[in-house]
């Protein structure tokens, strides 16, 4: 006898996401879809792999995701290739190696996908995660910031989220961060000594770092330390106040946090994340901001951008606590048949259901009733159909009410358009029967 093998689990961090989750996903991304198109973003797929030098210039060579957490490895021709930690990088890339800025004006792009980071896995973050992102790239005008935050307060009302917050900061460009820096490294040096061990590194690695120590004991020292808002050029506070005034006016509530950096390099003035108290450690929800130099550091013309990515997983996980979007359920009928003569007409019926769209299920052998209508309750079938001999010599058909238990005959040729009828009536209790187009 051969010895039984032992199963293969999946990568630890990674998930399988199963038929009882997916929908809710699902949704989620057709809800995106809808308000990314009425703001005339178009969908953009760039590749899982790139060369590993693409995240190294832009996410930054001394930033955590760098440093640590990438899936690199050498390919058998010897070239470096990392699986995406984060897209933006990538949809620059794509902007820059397709000369979408000769089409002029700007480019608003969104995307769906998973990302790859070997972090510690808990609940909220995980090795192979999902973002839903979206770049508007070709222009600094900070409308473009007020816009894009609008319309993902949008995105969340419309998912039903309420106890979120739009956490908003200005990070400074070229010409004001390094003087800032230089002020902040001094008082930092000042307080070092009191700082924790990764703050004292990151004191002279990247010390914007260190403003998003989460360490109780340094709490104090940090909120002391001086803050990017206080510090920024001319042109850059006045880009931060039209983007505030520009929410007031599109009636978008935010937070100034002056001490949120982002734990990526490429980010020039503003900087945003929201936060959900649903979500414990792990609570960004999704982040993004401003990223002017990006295209040139990556060898391209100057193309301002700005941008966001929600974490997927997050979002999913959000939307459970709140309970307050409920998936659809895809069947709407089950249809059991009894008899030979029964089974070429039903066969016909659930094949012009499902033509109109209408979730449909069919038994694949012959069924008695009382089983038929175990198998539709277990299916949760809102309506099931009974042919049987009679049924097929009469060209009557029996529809069950599976909720009232109420049954009406219905004429074989009409049944798709009673069904159509019945699933659009609101629902008493329970769950939406949808499988409506
Ligand atoms: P990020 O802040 O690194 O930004 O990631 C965005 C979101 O992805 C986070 O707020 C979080 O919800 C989710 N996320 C990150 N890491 C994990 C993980 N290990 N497990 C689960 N979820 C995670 C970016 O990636 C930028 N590309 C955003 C951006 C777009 N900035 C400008 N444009």
């Amino acid at each position: 006898m051969s010895k039984k093998s032992e199963p293969i689990q999946s990568v630890k961090g990674t998930r399988d996401l199963l038929p009882a989750e997916t929908p809710l996903w699902q949704r989620v991304e057709e809800e995106a879809r809808k308000v990314f198109e009425a703001y005339s973003f178009r969908e953009i797929r760039t590749p899982v792999l790139e060369q590993t030098a693409l995240f190294a210039r832009s996410v930054g060579s001394d930033t955590d995701i760098v440093t640590k957490e990438m899936y690199t490895f050498e390919d058998r021709d010897s070239e470096s290739l990392t699986l995406r930690p984060e897209a933006t990088a990538s949809v620059v890339r794509a902007y820059i190696e397709h000369a979408l800025y000769n089409q002029g004006g700007v480019h608003k792009l969104y995307y769906f996908g998973p990302m790859f980071r070997r972090e510690r896995p808990q609940k909220g973050r995980y090795r192979q995660f999902y973002q839903i992102g979206a770049e508007v790239l070709g222009s600094d005008h900070p409308a473009i910031d007020a816009e894009v935050l609008e319309m993902l307060v949008l995105l969340l009302e419309r998912l039903g989220l309420v106890e979120f917050k739009l956490l908003i900061n200005s990070v400074g460009c070229a010409k004001c961060r390094p003087e800032y820096l230089k002020i902040l490294r001094q008082a930092i040096e000042g307080v070092r000594a009191r700082l924790c061990e990764d703050c004292q590194r990151r004191a002279t690695t990247n010390p914007l770092r260190v403003l998003d120590c989460k360490v109780e004991a340094d709490q104090p020292i940090i909120e002391k330390l001086p803050t990017i808002l206080d510090h920024l050029c001319p042109e850059c506070r006045q880009h931060f106040d039209s983007v505030t005034l520009d929410l007031k006016q599109r009636g978008v509530a935010y937070e100034i946090v002056p001490r949120l950096v982002r734990g990526l390099d490429y980010y020039t003035r503003t900087t945003f994340e929201i936060t959900s108290g649903l979500l414990g450690a792990q609570n960004a929800l999704l982040g993004g901001g401003r990223y002017d130099g990006l295209s040139e550091m990556l060898g391209g013309p100057p193309a301002p951008g700005f941008g966001f990515a929600i974490g997927q997983d997050r979002l999913v996980l959000t939307l459970e606590a709140t309970g307050t979007l409920k998936p659809a359920q895809p069947l709407a009928v089950y249809i059991a048949w009894m008899g030979d003569t029964a089974r070429e007409p039903s066969l016909l019926l659930a094949r012009e259901l499902r033509r109109q769209g209408i979730g449909t299920e069919i038994s694949y052998h012959q069924i008695k009733l009382k089983k038929a209508m175990g198998v539709a309750s277990k299916l949760q079938a809102p309506y099931a159909i009974i042919i049987g001999e009679n049924e097929v010599s009469s060209g009557n058909y029996q529809v069950k009410d599976m909720r009232s238990g109420e049954q009406t005959s219905v004429r074989a040729g009409e049944i798709a358009g009673f069904l159509q009828e019945k699933l659009r009536e609101p629902l008493q209790a329970g769950n939406d029967p949808a499988g409506q187009p």
